[in-house]
């Protein structure tokens, strides 16, 4: 799809909160997201699908790994590795992202590839790297034979044929699309307290916006637009990475190695084409990039300024950046 260029220039006072600006590509986090029509949430879903997600035995008789231990909720939603270990320690093919505030994106994975939360699950779920399930049916046949399951799907899904694949991932997803992360610094002052966020942050913000990294990243994720009017599931909003080739950082990071959606649909003008990332809680979901090869915050902000924006900040602008986006950390408790 196109680009969308929100990118508007911020000429008014510090002291006054966004939502006086109207900006509408920086908003608070709502209070839900939005569900698909053929899977409402439910208390019943949503408790069991954290079930499933702290249980290793979900991914095969001997797993050792549950969906927690590479999207650890209770560290920012990652792992922390570059690249995390599957069933029998291979590598992932790209690194850990976050689940906070999933359910605001349109589409799944780095590139885009899967089309909502319950076609990434049974995606995942068929991986041997993510699964050692021998094959679905053996997982299911699993669930089946638990007592504690059996109920908890009955109770989630009435009707017959309770306990299915794609019960377990219409129970994932909405688990998942409860994982939100409210009353960030930031949402408190575009709600208006001013004095929620520090003086370097509120440059930083500004900077963000003038510089032209909000043309990219806007919206609820700062990560393009929600599901709704603008785009609907399955429709994803893709950019260059990097957008200047050539800088010293493509081999430092091995940034053009990866030729993003291209790998997945083949198509010659979706070469190093990639979704646009979350911000939001980015502070704490070290390391970055699809290959995790960046390590710490001010390090990625100057990949981007450079890739994306052809830029070299300086170190005090760097600072006012990373203030900003630590203020887009909130505040994270799994329903
Ligand atoms: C071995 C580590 C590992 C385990 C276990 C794992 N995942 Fe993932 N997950 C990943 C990686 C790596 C990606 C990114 C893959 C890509 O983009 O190509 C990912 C992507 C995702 C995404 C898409 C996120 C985004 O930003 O689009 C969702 C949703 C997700 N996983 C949910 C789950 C659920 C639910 C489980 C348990 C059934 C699970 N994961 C288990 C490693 C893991
Ligand atoms: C042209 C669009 C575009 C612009 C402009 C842009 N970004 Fe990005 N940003 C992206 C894309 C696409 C990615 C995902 C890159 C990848 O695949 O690893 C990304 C990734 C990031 C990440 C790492 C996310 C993660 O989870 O690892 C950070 C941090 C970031 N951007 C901040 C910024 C900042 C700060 C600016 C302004 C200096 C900026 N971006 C400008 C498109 C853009």
């Amino acid at each position: 799809m196109s680009r969308i260029s929100p990118f508007l220039p911020l000429t008014l006072g510090l002291c006054l909160p966004l939502s006086v600006w109207g900006f509408e590509h920086f908003q608070p986090l709502p209070k839900a997201v939005q569900q698909p029509a053929d899977n409402p949430a439910s208390t019943e879903k949503i408790s069991l699908g954290k079930k499933l997600f702290f249980d290793p035995a979900l991914l095969g008789t001997n797993s050792t790994l549950s969906c927690n231990s590479c999207h650890k909720l209770s560290t920012g939603g990652v792992d922390g590795k570059t690249v995390s270990r599957g069933q029998h320690g291979q590598y992932t093919y790209r690194s850990t992202p976050t689940l906070w505030n999933i359910g605001f994106q349109t589409v799944l994975y780095w590139d885009g590839r899967s089309r909502s939360l319950e076609e990434q699950t049974l995606d995942h779920l068929r991986d041997p790297v993510i699964s050692d399930n021998a094959h679905i049916g053996a997982m299911v046949q699993r669930l089946m034979d638990a007592e504690d399951y059996r109920q908890a799907f009955e109770a989630a899904f009435p009707g017959e044929d309770a306990v299915s694949a794609d019960n377990v991932a219409r129970a994932l997803a909405s688990f998942e699309r409860s994982l939100l992360t409210p009353d960030s610094p930031f949402d408190q002052y575009i709600r208006g307290d001013e004095n929620a966020i520090s003086a370097s942050a509120r440059r930083g913000m500004v900077l963000f916006n003038d510089s032209g990294c909000a043309s990219c990243h806007f919206g609820v994720n700062f990560a393009g637009p929600a599901p709704g009017p603008a785009m609907g599931p399955g429709d994803g909003f893709y950019e260059l990475f990097p957008n200047h080739l050539g800088s010293r950082y493509d081999e430092q990071y091995g940034l053009a190695d990866d030729l993003g959606r291209f790998e997945a649909t083949g198509n010659l003008r979706e070469k190093y084409m990639w979704r646009v990332p979350i911000l939001r809680n980015i502070a704490v979901t070290a390391p970055y990039f699809h290959n995790g090869r960046v390590k710490t915050l001010d390090e990625a902000v100057r990949v981007m300024a450079k890739t994306q924006l052809g830029k070299e900040f300086s170190d005090g602008e760097v600072q006012d950046i990373v203030a900003f986006l630590n203020s887009l950390t909130g505040r994270m408790a799994p329903p």
